[in-house]
């Protein structure tokens, strides 16, 4: 029986960062080192002040707190971690790749290839390899191949535990996860290495809840899981644009339908499009998939959750602009929200990005506020998409501080991210302080709307006429 002591996690990101955190909280037995090769990222998760490591999810800082330093360690001595490790997880980025064959579907596994090179070469004792980075079906065989060509002598498990936390509820979600899922060989020894993995999830998870596959499965269900719920705001997206058509409210639709058991009330939130680091990554990861094995329908038919997205924030964009008399040039639009969901600093994908892009395109000026968005963070991401000089963006784009000085002299307000803070605002004297018509565009359908038009308010929803 393979009994874990040491746990080497390569990547402190927002997947291994949590993860771990919660690993180690949970089980204080077992020694966790989190690694990473960015010096910044790991000197943020060693901030002797826990407010100040470098993912904001609630709870977070205070688990870590508790453990840091007793049997969690943040380091950038990657080759010492994985070498007197018994288990090592991978969870680097995974990207969608940006060059080459696959361009703009397939994911970038070079960093996957890196860490399964990096643990061939160190490793002096046989070792248990997880991986947590979302990855395409059948990558296993991949770092398999590179770990059983090393010639060190050492014997590697590897298995596939896919991670299902969802940013700004992530201790939520590992605390209480509705299931873990493990997948490995049939093998007497691959049995063996996934016990190892289910004795320590059941640390604190019920062991009902603790799912074993083989190893394709779960990679695949990793990948479907993501699939599903982005189709689920997609579907209901869609049908948001038929409700402003036909004077049905996509609220009450979605209340209508989530009644039904069968389809239940969870993610039928209209919006103004879904957004992070894994939705479209992973979507287009099996389209990419599906095409590569030649089943075009299955590919069209995933593809249309990523279309429907596009489009999504696109309209949006396209009614702040037609609301405006058919111009937005020179106006001032401020953008309440830039992380692509509440109670998360990660901006990745998000649809503020997307909209600001094509506002821009127009010549708007906007202002943005985000509660946990640094400027750095919203050029960065605009930079990025390459849809003009640097210099354009930071003068078509201020960010602020103050949501106040954000919507000061506006012709619009555009609601980006459902931030609960946007509810308490005085609307009043927002109100007072912007240029008439005064626009709301309420990308999250969040605010109260009778209370805006009764201040005086023209309220633009997402699915309602
Ligand atoms: P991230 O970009 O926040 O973190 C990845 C980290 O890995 C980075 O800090 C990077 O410096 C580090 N890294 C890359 N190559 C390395 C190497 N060779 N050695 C050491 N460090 C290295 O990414 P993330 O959001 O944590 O996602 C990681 C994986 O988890 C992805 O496959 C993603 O699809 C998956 N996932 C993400 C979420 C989420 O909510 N973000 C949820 C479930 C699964
Ligand atoms: C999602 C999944 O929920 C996680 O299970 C998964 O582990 C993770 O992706 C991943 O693989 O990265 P995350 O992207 O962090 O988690 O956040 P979600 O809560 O899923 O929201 C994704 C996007 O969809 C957000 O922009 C959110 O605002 C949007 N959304 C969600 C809606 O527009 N409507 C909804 O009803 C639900």
């Amino acid at each position: 029986m393979t009994k874990i002591t040491k746990i080497c996690c390569i990547g402190a990101g927002y997947v291994g960062g949590p993860t771990m955190t919660v690993i180690a909280k949970k089980c204080p037995h077992i020694k966790v080192t989190v690694v990473d090769l960015n010096e910044e990222r790991i000197a943020a998760w060693n901030d002797p002040d826990t407010n100040n490591i470098p993912v904001f999810e609630p709870g977070l800082s205070e688990v870590v707190a508790e453990a840091r330093g007793r049997n969690l360690f943040f380091s950038t001595a990657v080759d010492e971690a994985i070498d007197e490790a018994d288990m090592v997880f991978i969870s680097v980025n995974t990207p969608t790749k940006t060059y080459g064959a696959g361009i703009g579907q397939a994911a970038d596994l070079k960093w996957i290839e890196l860490c399964a090179r990096q643990i061939a070469r160190v490793s002096k004792t046989d070792k248990i390899v997880v991986e947590k980075s979302t990855l395409p079906v059948r990558t296993a065989s991949a770092i398999k191949d590179i770990l059983t060509h090393t010639g060190s002598g050492c014997k590697f498990q590897i298995l596939s535990n896919p991670e299902f936390l969802a940013e700004g509820t992530a201790i939520e979600d590992l605390n209480a996860p509705d299931r873990v899922l493990i997948g490995g060989d049939s093998t007497e020894e691959g049995k063996e290495a996934m016990q190892a993995l289910v004795d320590i999830y059941a640390n604190w998870v019920p062991r009902e809840r603790i799912l074993t596959t083989n190893i394709w499965s779960s990679e695949l269900s990793k990948l479907t899981a993501n699939a599903f719920l982005a189709q689920r705001v997609s579907s209901i997206n869609s049908l948001s644009e038929l409700c402003e058509k036909t004077e049905a409210d996509i609220s009450e639709v979605s209340r209508a339908i989530g009644t039904d058991s069968r389809i239940g009330p969870k993610f039928l939130k209209a919006s103004v499009g879904f957004g992070g680091s894994c939705f479209q990554k992973d979507i287009l990861n099996l389209v990419y998939i599906a095409r590569s094995y030649g089943l075009q329908e299955v590919a069209d038919y995933w593809e249309q959750v990523i279309i429907i997205n596009d489009h999504q924030k696109k309209r949006f964009a396209n009614e702040i602009i037609r609301t405006s008399y058919n111009t937005v040039n020179g106006k001032k639009i401020a953008f309440l929200g830039w992380a692509f969901k509440k109670d998360t600093n990660d901006t990745r994908e998000s649809a503020a990005i997307y909209v600001a892009d094509h506002l821009l395109f127009e010549q708007a000026k906007i202002t943005v506020y985000d509660p946990k968005v640094q400027e750095s963070q919203v050029y960065g991401d605009l930079d990025y998409l390459r849809s003009r000089d640097p210099q354009e963006n930071r003068f078509g784009v201020k960010v602020t501080s103050d949501p106040y000085e954000a919507c000061k002299d506006a012709h619009a307000i555009a609601i980006l991210t459902e931030w609960d803070e946007f509810k308490t605002y005085d609307w009043q004297r927002i109100y007072d302080n912007m240029l008439k018509p005064a626009n709301v565009f309420d990308g999250r359908n969040l605010l109260d709307v009778e209370k805006l038009k009764a201040i005086g308010f023209q309220v633009k929803s997402i699915g309602t006429a």
